[in-house]
């Protein structure tokens, strides 16, 4: 029997700060005019103190699981698409299995730049449809306001911060993501990157006096590379999926510059209702553009059930994404008040739970403590 990857919960978390063009131009030598005709970008959000790409990302997965009405115990797979996680380790999507309670499920952060999602979204229905797998939370989030250097128009004006995430679960049922392709082209490295904090140029006093750990472009280089790969990845996947362009009911491309997604549409000859963006007000959030298009595309009645939905992203590495989806499911009525505080309870057990763990493992390092001392006196 075949089995299909359905998406069947999605959410979002943007931060409440609004950092408009007009207040950047306060800042560094630009204005709203340049920056919203060369890219299209009005405003964007940014995380206050206290704020992280977990934190955001546990407040979208929480939305996508009550859309999903399921609990996270049924989650057997957590991936964060960030190419701002936390820390280097634990991974992201270890701190978010925690804060939901997702006790079954692996976990791990995937690093693809902003086609991280479109990764992610691949390789978990790829492990469902292989029967590995029946449900998976795959997440796209970015702080990209932390590694932006604000005293750099080239790059400052275009990123913001969020998170989008998508829940998967395997079903006999046809529909769901029906193809995807990936590519990589390293070679283009160099185009876009985070010169330090790796094991290459680890932090110094030096590497942060010269501005390493911000954001590093090339950006027509970026640009010409775009243009060029969001309509063939478009293409292919559909052709991988049976389908063609005229199958298609809505592209939601990574919201990089409108320029960039006009000469796609262009490329493609799409009409422009044919095409989702919401990239005015929060301009570029990498890894979670797509993700949050998603959700607020189906919010808004832009995706039903039966659309086919593809969506095509492009970034740092250099790499890029493409996914086919057969949108199978309808936006659910929101839940009655009772069941919200349930859901609710349901984390503050969870964070509870964390928190006995953190104090057996003490316990057991405690009472434990003579049989280590023991043993490293005998291997002495
Ligand atoms: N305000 C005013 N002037 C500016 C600004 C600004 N914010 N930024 C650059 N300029 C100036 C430049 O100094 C230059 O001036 P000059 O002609 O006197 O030298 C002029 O504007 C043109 O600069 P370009 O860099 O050639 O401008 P361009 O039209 O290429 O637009 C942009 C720049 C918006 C960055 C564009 O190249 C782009 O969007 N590239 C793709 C970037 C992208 O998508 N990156 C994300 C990839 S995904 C990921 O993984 C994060």
């Amino acid at each position: 029997m075949t089995t299909f990857a359905h998406v069947v919960g999605w959410g979002k978390y943007v931060p409440q700060r609004v950092l408009t063009n007009d207040e950047l131009s306060r800042m560094v030598d630009t204005s709203d005019e340049w920056i919203h005709t060369r890219t299209g970008i009005r405003e964007r959000r940014l995380v206050e103190d206290g704020e992280t790409t977990a934190s955001m990302s546990i407040q979208a997965a929480r939305q996508a699981l009550e859309i999903a009405r399921l609990s996270p115990a049924r989650l057997d797979l957590i991936i964060v698409a960030t190419a701002t996680p936390d820390h280097a380790f634990p991974a992201t999507a270890c701190l978010v299995q925690d804060a939901l309670g997702a006790t079954r499920a692996a976990a791990f952060d995937l690093a693809a730049g902003c086609s991280g999602f479109v990764y992610g979204l691949s390789i978990a229905a790829h492990l469902l449809i292989a029967g590995a797998y029946q449900t998976a939370l795959v997440i796209g989030a970015e702080t990209l306001s932390r590694i932006t250097d604000w005293t750099d128009r080239g790059t400052c004006v275009l990123f913001g911060d969020g998170a989008g995430a998508v829940i998967l679960q395997a079903g006999e049922n046809e529909g769901g993501v029906l193809a995807s392709v990936l590519g990589a082209d390293g070679s283009g490295g160099d185009l876009l990157r985070l010169p330090a904090g790796g094991s290459k140029t680890p932090a110094s006093h030096r590497s942060v006096a010269e501005g390493q750990h911000f954001i590093e472009m090339k950006g027509r280089e970026v640009f010409r590379f775009a243009v060029r790969t969001m309509p063939a990845a478009t293409r292919e996947v559909l052709a991988k999926a049976g389908l063609s362009l005229t199958d298609l009911d809505l592209l939601v491309p990574h919201q990089a510059n409108r320029r960039i997604i006009e000469s796609a549409v262009r490329s493609l000859d799409l009409p422009p209702e044919a095409v989702y963006s919401n990239l005015e007000q929060y301009g570029n959030t990498s890894a979670a553009s797509i993700p949050i298009a998603l959700c607020e595309a189906a919010a808004d009645g832009r995706i039903e059930p039966g659309d086919l939905v593809v969506t095509v992203g492009f970034g740092a590495g250099l790499t890029w994404g493409a996914a086919a989806i057969r949108w199978t499911r309808p936006l659910p009525k929101p839940l009655p008040r009772w069941r919200r505080f349930l859901r609710r309870l349901r984390y503050v057990v969870a964070r509870l739970r964390s928190r006995l763990r953190r104090l057996r493992r003490r316990l057991v390092a405690f009472w434990t403590r003579d049989v280590l001392g023991n043993g490293r006196e005998k291997s002495k």
